[in-house]
This record gives structure tokens, sequence and C-alpha cells, in this order.
């Protein structure tokens, strides 16, 4: 993975390496920045991946959010891996297993974010972020990512979007994948998810002092990408 970054740096001049997108839920962190990934050849990471697959992992041996203690420990004591999973996409294994299948059940949905904001398990799930991006070139999404994770990376993007219009975007992708959704009660999560984000003690959702914030609304997956493209492009002239 170092080769293809040092040959980017070299045949490119890319002088660039890390790109953080945060954003709040359902604005399109994960289609922006894969296919970001994909033309710059650099890899991806959600890292909404590694909190649910920790979270997969605590459920699998007895705990809940409430074993406050135990999920520290098991916090410190599991090996998380990441591994190429299909285009730039990264996936985490957790003690060699592969879970990538089990990380969207109701059961991690329900229990994920009251595991999330207990601050030990963060830190070790930040050090882990962090030890990822040594490695590659890389894409990672989040919340926190601009602010906490990866304060000095190269370029920092953050994506806004109305609520109505996520609830919009994320109605559709539910319909079309044949599930029975109300555009309502996808209006009501989006906004009590907004709230959990914003309000939070540990790593609340904002944009870094330096991030540059995409208005999302009215424009295309494309659209978005090719904004961010230019700033890349920006940088790489700027030396
Ligand atoms: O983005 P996704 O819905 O997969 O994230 C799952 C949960 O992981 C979020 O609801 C949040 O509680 C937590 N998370 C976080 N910090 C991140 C990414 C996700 O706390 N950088």
């Amino acid at each position: 993975m170092r080769t293809k970054c040092v040959l980017l740096y070299s045949v490119l001049s890319l002088n660039l390496r890390l790109i953080t997108i945060d954003g709040p839920v359902a604005v399109g962190k994960s289609s922006v920045g894969l296919l970001l990934a994909e033309k710059l050849s650099f890899h991806f990471f959600d890292t909404g991946v590694i909190y649910r697959t920790f979270t997969w992992k605590a459920l699998s041996v007895g705990l809940t959010p409430v074993n406050v203690d135990a999920l520290i420990a098991l916090a410190h004591n599991t090996r998380f891996e990441f591994v190429p999973a299909g285009g730039p996409r990264l996936a985490v294994m957790v003690n060699g297993e592969e879970v990538s299948d089990y990380i969207s059940a109701p059961e991690v949905e329900r229990n994920v974010a009251l595991i999330a904001k207990i601050p030990q398990v963060r830190e070790r799930m930040v050090s882990e972020q962090r030890r990822m991006a040594t490695e590659m070139c890389l894409v990672m999404a989040g919340r926190d990512i601009g602010t906490i994770v990866l304060p000095d990376a190269d370029l920092k993007v953050f994506l806004s979007a109305s609520v109505a219009e996520r609830a919009k975007r994320r109605y559709t992708e539910l319909v079309e994948r044949g599930a029975d959704a109300s555009f309502d009660s996808v209006l009501a999560e989006l906004e009590q998810r907004d709230h959990n984000d914003i309000t939070r003690a540990v790593s609340p959702l904002r944009p870094a002092d330096d991030a540059v914030v995409i208005d999302t609304d009215g424009l295309s997956l494309e659209e978005v990408v090719d904004n961010i493209l230019a700033l890349v492009h920006e940088r790489r002239s700027s030396c």
C-alpha cells in the first residue's frame, strides 16, 4: 500500500495523502468518499465500521452498554486489522474474524451509539484509526475525523445538507431496497440522531476550523466529488 502511495506522490506530484470527510448522518459521506478515493487511487474507510464492529464483538460475548468496565477491557484486548474489501473500501477484522455481514444488524444499530460514547472505548478506536492513517493514502469519513482523529490531515471536508434533503435521500434509498418506511419516521430519526451527534459531550459533530464546508443541497454525487477534486488540485499546485 505504501508503494502505491509513494508512486502517486512522484507520478502525480500529489502533495496530499490524508483527506477527511465529516458530516451528519445520511449526508452521503460514504458515497462521496468512495468515489473520491476511487478517482485518486486512495483507500477509503468509513469509521462507523470500527464502532459497529466493536459493538458486534461486545454483544457476541454477552456485554451490553451498561458493562462499562468490561467494555473498556475488551476494547484494549481486541485486535483490529484493516483489510481491503473490494475497490477502495477497507473492512475491519476483529481478532482475525471478518464480521462485515453482521454490523448492520438491528441489535448493533440499537447499541452502537451507546457504546461509542464511552470515552475510553473511543480513545482505543481513535488510536486504531490513527494507526491505519500512518500506513496508506486514505479518505477517512466520520464525524470527528477532522477535529479529533486526524487534526493534521492534508484536506478536511465537512459535508452539509438540510435535514429534509437528507431524509429525502435516505427515504428513496430505503424504498429502492424494498423496505417498509415512512418519510415522516425517517425524518424524525434523522432529527434525533443529529441532536445526539451535535450535543454529545465527547467528540461532538462540528466542522474543524480549517475544514471546507460543502453544502450538498441540490448537488449530485459527481458534483460534490468534483468540488473536492478541485480542492485537491488547488492544493497540489500550491507547492
Ligand atoms: O456512520 P455509522 O451510522 O455507521 O456510525 C455508527 C455509529 O458509530 C454512530 O451512530 C456513532 O455513534 C458512532 N460513530 C462515532 N464516531 C465516528 C463514526 C461513528 O461515534 N467517527
